[in-house]
């Protein structure tokens, strides 16, 4: 019999059953975990904090992203295979670690000597070669969203890097590109591939004696303070390519896609413009925190490095493909 108490023990069951069964329905946003390997303060950490305020934003709050900076989710290797399982929903691996994913044609932005600063950078990553490349990624199950620039490398040793013969038997940090093991032999060095979130420890162990990295990965990781000796060579450009989950992408409704591709090409904009001063900005704060010593080349030294260097775009052009890379020359105005 429905008597008042029962009537209002069965309203309270009936609330409770309604509220716990509208949130899975209307409210629960769409969560985005956005793995990466660096610190936040640096141009692709701060680059996914603007992507996450700016993607929550234009949805409505239908999507919440979260992001993990500092290999605090995945280290370098694992993140894209937790890509592919749907671990993770978004990455922004650099563009060096391509490789192990079947993609090694973005290797290409390894190559030593290539470009000549970032309007050169842009005639790829903004051109049809770019386009190209994140086409690639489709059949892997990946869909390739930008490019995220970080800025061009500076090497460094405990000991000084002024001529390729410096480079002789030391042992070299290099994230996972055959083109980046090239240049390391080129120089006389032994290359050893290991996860960035490994590299401050190698470095201060000795189990490797130098590495390569722009000078805001080199700050932010502290590498500096193991790192007696580091030379402004700029001799390769270190960027990112922004993925996701193919099938997570393509499964989003379209109102909620539209949103995070605002968000996107907005942090995007946002990411490339701060890249070159925050990477200026960690190079004055290791020039004042005064523990390495830093080499600009000479003209005649840099002639030294491009000789030293140059013929590996020759000796790993198979593994780019011929005609790619001759695509890359022509967008780039170069000769060879
Ligand atoms: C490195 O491993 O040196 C870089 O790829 C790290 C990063 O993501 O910038």
């Amino acid at each position: 019999m429905l008597n008042r108490r029962n009537f209002a023990r069965l309203a309270g069951a009936a609330i409770i059953a309604l509220s716990t069964a509208l949130p899975s329905f209307a409210q629960d946003p769409i969560v985005i975990k956005f793995s990466h390997v660096v610190a936040s303060d640096t141009p692709k950490g701060k680059g996914a904090e603007k992507f996450k305020e700016l993607a929550e934003q234009y949805t409505d709050g239908k999507v919440r992203v979260e992001v993990y900076p500092n290999s605090q989710l995945y280290k370098d290797k694992e993140e894209l295979e937790a890509l592919q399982l749907g671990a993770v929903q978004m990455l922004a691996p650099s563009l060096a670690k391509f490789g192990p994913l079947g993609v090694q044609q973005f290797e290409l932005f390894d190559l030593p000597m290539l470009f000549n600063g970032r309007e050169d950078l842009r005639k790829i990553t903004e051109g049809d070669v770019g386009r190209e490349l994140l086409d690639m990624l489709e059949p892997k199950g990946i869909t390739g969203l930008a490019y995220w620039d970080n800025g061009f490398k500076i090497m460094s040793a405990n000991s000084p890097l002024v001529t390729p013969d410096d480079f002789l038997g030391l042992k070299m940090r290099i994230q996972s590109s055959k083109i980046l093991e090239a240049q390391m032999q080129a120089l006389g060095a032994v290359p050893q591939v290991m996860a960035f979130s490994e590299v401050y420890q190698a470095l201060q162990t000795g189990v490797v004696d130098g590495t390569e990295n722009p000078p805001s990965n080199m700050y932010t990781q502290r590498m500096n303070e193991v790192q007696s000796h580091a030379t402004l060579s700029q001799h390769g450009y270190l960027g990112y390519a922004v993925i996701v989950n193919k099938a997570f992408w393509d499964g989003l409704p379209a109102d909620v896609r539209e949103g995070l591709d605002r968000a996107m090409t907005e942090a995007t904009e946002y990411a490339n413009g701060i890249a070159e001063d925050e990477n200026d900005r960690a190079l004055q704060a290791m020039m004042d925190a005064g523990t390495t010593e830093f080499h600009e080349l000479t003209e005649e030294e840099r002639a030294e490095w491009y000789e030293t260097l140059r013929p590996v775009h020759e000796e790993m052009a198979d593994r780019i493909g011929a005609d790619l890379l001759q695509k890359v020359y022509d967008a780039l105005g170069t000769t060879n």
